[in-house]
């Protein structure tokens, strides 16, 4: 069935290791990697107790548990099935002593990927690596009153690269950000929304409600080249380029210390899309390399991301 990748692994191979791997170059274009054992064949009347056996064959606790299927037209069959089995799985799941009673996201998270009624995955992910949503989709609702949908992408890059606690304390009132390529005003939106003042540049007109917000100061100016006086906590950038100018632009502002952290967009080449996020990828931290600034970056193609990826580059100190 398309939308599951199964990849068989040699013996030789210990999965603590490829989960290091994984923590160290987490995936880029899946969108949720688990690893774990299977097909498993299931009874028609008890599918619960091979899988608790199976899970038990692990020989790890679980801190959550996520019943899965492709996003598919096939798939979304599955759909009703697990919602049904979840909570009864999770009861025999719990009494087995392999789930923790209350959620624990510091541990691994069990995954039951359902490719057909009777046939299943289980596998682990680890918080380090694995997706913050079920099947990696993220369920976000349009807020009203928002110029462009493409505001859902910032939302889910707020999701996707800071937990709860990260988006509390570095996205909250008197933080300032810079929105580069910003009309008509999706991404200011965002900022704006959580009380962070926003500089928006771009020659277009904003729209909708960040047009007279007070947080937000339009100018009309290039992005490519302007810069602020004073530096900024956030820059986020969604101007259409070529991916290697972005990742220059984005890498110079954190590297100046013009910004703390980044969120950007690279609209990718129909062909030889990885080739071109690792071109990127080393780029930017050859940048900050060379200037003395200490930076994580992480790259992800996003459920609301087409023909793009987006980006998180910060200082670590
Ligand atoms: C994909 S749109 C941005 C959408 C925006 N993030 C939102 O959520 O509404 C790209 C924007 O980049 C702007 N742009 C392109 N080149 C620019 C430049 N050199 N300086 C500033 N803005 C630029 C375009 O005018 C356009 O509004």
């Amino acid at each position: 069935m398309p939308g599951v990748v199964v990849l068989p692994l040699a013996r030789s191979i210990a999965p603590a290791r490829l989960s290091e791997a994984l923590t160290r170059l987490p995936p880029i274009f899946a969108r949720e990697i688990s690893l774990g054992t299977g097909p498993l064949a299931l009874g028609e009347r008890d599918r619960i107790t091979p899988i608790v056996a199976a899970v038990r064959g692990i020989g790890v606790q679980c801190g959550a548990l996520w019943l899965e299927y492709p996003d598919t037209n096939d798939g979304k069959h599955l759909s009703s099935m697990c919602r049904r089995l979840e909570p009864l799985l999770g009861a025999a799941l719990r009494a087995a002593q392999v789930l923790t009673a209350d959620e624990n996201l510091r541990l691994p998270r069990l995954h039951v990927v359902f490719t057909a009624k009777q046939e299943a995955y289980v596998a682990t992910s680890a918080p380090a690596w694995n997706s913050a949503w079920p099947m990696g989709i993220p369920r976000l609702k349009m807020p009203r009153d928002v110029p462009s949908r493409s505001t859902l992408k910032l939302a889910e890059a707020f999701g996707a690269f800071l937990n709860d606690e990260e988006q509390l304390r570095l996205l909250r009132p008197g933080l300032r950000a810079v929105d580069l390529g910003a009309a008509p005003g999706g991404w200011t939106w965002q900022l704006a929304h959580r009380g962070v003042r926003v500089t928006a540049v771009d020659n277009g007109p904003m729209k909708g409600s960040v047009a007279d917000d007070p947080l937000v100061s339009h100018l009309r100016e290039d992005g490519l080249t302007w810069r602020p006086k004073r530096p900024v906590d956030w820059l986020v950038c969604d101007i259409v380029l070529q991916p290697i100018r972005i990742a220059e632009l984005v890498a110079r502002w954190i590297a100046d210390g013009d910004a703390r952290r980044a969120i950007f967009n690279l609209k990718l080449p129909m062909k030889k899309r990885y080739d071109e996020v690792q071109r990127c990828a080393q780029r930017m931290l050859e940048i900050t390399d060379r200037a003395g600034v200490n930076a994580g970056l992480r790259i992800r193609q996003l459920y609301h991301d087409r023909e793009e990826v987006t980006g998180y580059l910060a200082r670590k100190n």
